[in-house]
C-alpha cells in the first residue's frame, strides 16, 4: 500500500505556525507560486479566485482558515460566512465547517489537519479500490483536474489513475483540455508529466472521435457534489462525456470521498451551479477574442444517476 506523509504530498497546501499556505493554481504550469493566507477572508479570496480548487481541497483549505481565524481571535460567525459564500458547488467545503462547529474552538487547527489526513489518506484507499476496476493495460480519459492540487494530496480520478500506475495496470491518460479554465491542461497535463504517467491532451471537442474509435477503457471523473439519489455534480463538460460513454459503453466512473455525498440534497435539481465571470469564456488572461458578447459560463453540470457505471470511493465501490 501507498503510504505517503502529509508534507510529501501537500506542497500545495501547507498550513504552519505562519499561516496557510496555498500553491497559486492560476499560475500553474508556468509558475510555482505560493501564496500565504493570514485570515479566513485571505482564504475565502483564494477560494473564491480560484488560488486553490478542487471540492476536497477548497473543503480542507476553508478548514484551514477558519483555525486561522481562531488564532487571531477574529469574528468566527462572520468568518464562517465569508468562506460559506466563496464557492456554491462543491459541499465538501460546508462538510469541512460544519466538522470544526461540531467540536471546541481550541481543537479547531487539530480538526483541520485530521480532515487533511482523513482526505489524504482516503484518497489512497479510492486509488486502490479503483485499480482494480480498470483491466490490464487500461487507457483511461478524464476531466478537468482531480488529482493532488484539488484534493488533500493523491487525488480522486487522479489517485485511481497514480494507483492504477503503481499496480503497473495503466498504459495512458487522456486529459481533456478542459475549457474554459483549461484545468485538464495545465494542472493534469502538468501532475501526470511530472510522475512520468504517460498523457496526452486533447482538445474537449476531441473526446467523441476517442470514444467513437474505441480507444479508452474508462472514463473517470471527480465530483463537487452527489446528491442523495447519485445525481453527480462535477466541472462543466463531464455530462457530455457521460453521453458519450452510454453511446459508446464504455464505463464511466466518479472517484469521490464521502464528504463530496450530500445527504440534504434529493436530486441533482437542488445542488447550486456556480456561474463564473464572462471574461473566461471571452478569451485567456490578456487575450481577449469576444469582448461584447453575451456569455453563459456554468461552471459545473449534473450527470444523472442513471448515467454513472460506479462511484469509487474510500469505502468501496458503490453501483447505482
Ligand atoms: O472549478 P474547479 O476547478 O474547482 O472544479 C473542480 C472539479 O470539477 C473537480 O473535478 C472536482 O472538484 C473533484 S476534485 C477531486
Amino acid at each position: 500500500m501507498t503510504t505517503l506523509s502529509l508534507e510529501e504530498a501537500s506542497a500545495h497546501l501547507r498550513f504552519g505556525s505562519d499561516g496557510l499556505w496555498l500553491l497559486d493554481q492560476r499560475r500553474l504550469p508556468g509558475e510555482v507560486h505560493s501564496v500565504r493566507c493570514q485570515s479566513a477572508e485571505e482564504v475565502a479570496r483564494a477560494i473564491a479566485d480560484m488560488v486553490v480548487r478542487g471540492a476536497p481541497a477548497i473543503g480542507i483549505a476553508a478548514a484551514y482558515g477558519l483555525a486561522l481565524e481562531v488564532r487571531r481571535g477574529g469574528d468566527l460567525d462572520r468568518a464562517r460566512a465569508a468562506l460559506l459564500a466563496s464557492r456554491p458547488t462543491a459541499v465538501n467545503l460546508r462538510w469541512a465547517l460544519d466538522r470544526l462547529r461540531a467540536v471546541p474552538t481550541t481543537q479547531w487547527e487539530a480538526e483541520a489537519r485530521a480532515i487533511h489526513l482523513a482526505d489524504l489518506a482516503g484518497n489512497v484507499a479510492m486509488g486502490a479500490h479503483g485499480a482494480e476496476l480498470l483491466p490490464e493495460g487500461a487507457v483511461v480519459l478524464t476531466h478537468c483536474n482531480a488529482g493532488a492540487l484539488a484534493t488533500g494530496g493523491w487525488g480522486t480520478a487522479l489517485g485511481v489513475v497514480r494507483s492504477a500506475w503503481a499496480r503497473g495496470r495503466l498504459s495512458r491518460v487522456y486529459a481533456d483540455e478542459t475549457r474554459p479554465w483549461l484545468q485538464g491542461a495545465r494542472l493534469t497535463a502538468w501532475e501526470l508529466a511530472n510522475e512520468g504517467i504517460p498523457v496526452t491532451l486533447i482538445a474537449d471537442v476531441a473526446a467523441a472521435s476517442l470514444l467513437a474509435a474505441g480507444r479508452v477503457h474508462a472514463v473517470v471523473v471527480g465530483a463537487d457534489r452527489i446528491a442523495a439519489n447519485g445525481d453527480t455534480a462535477n466541472k462543466v463538460g463531464t455530462l457530455g462525456l457521460a453521453v458519450l460513454a452510454q453511446h459508446w459503453r464504455v464505463p464511466f466512473y466518479v472517484a469521490a470521498p464521502t464528504s463530496t455525498f450530500d445527504p440534504d440534497c434529493a436530486t441533482g435539481a437542488e445542488i447550486p451551479i456556480e456561474e463564473r465571470s464572462a471574461a473566461e469564456v471571452r478569451g485567456h488572461r490578456e487575450q481577449v477574442w469576444a469582448a461584447d458578447v453575451p456569455v453563459w459560463n456554468p461552471a459545473f453540470d449534473v450527470t444523472p444517476a442513471g448515467m454513472v457505471t460506479a462511484w469509487i470511493t474510500e469505502h468501496g465501490i458503490w453501483r447505482p
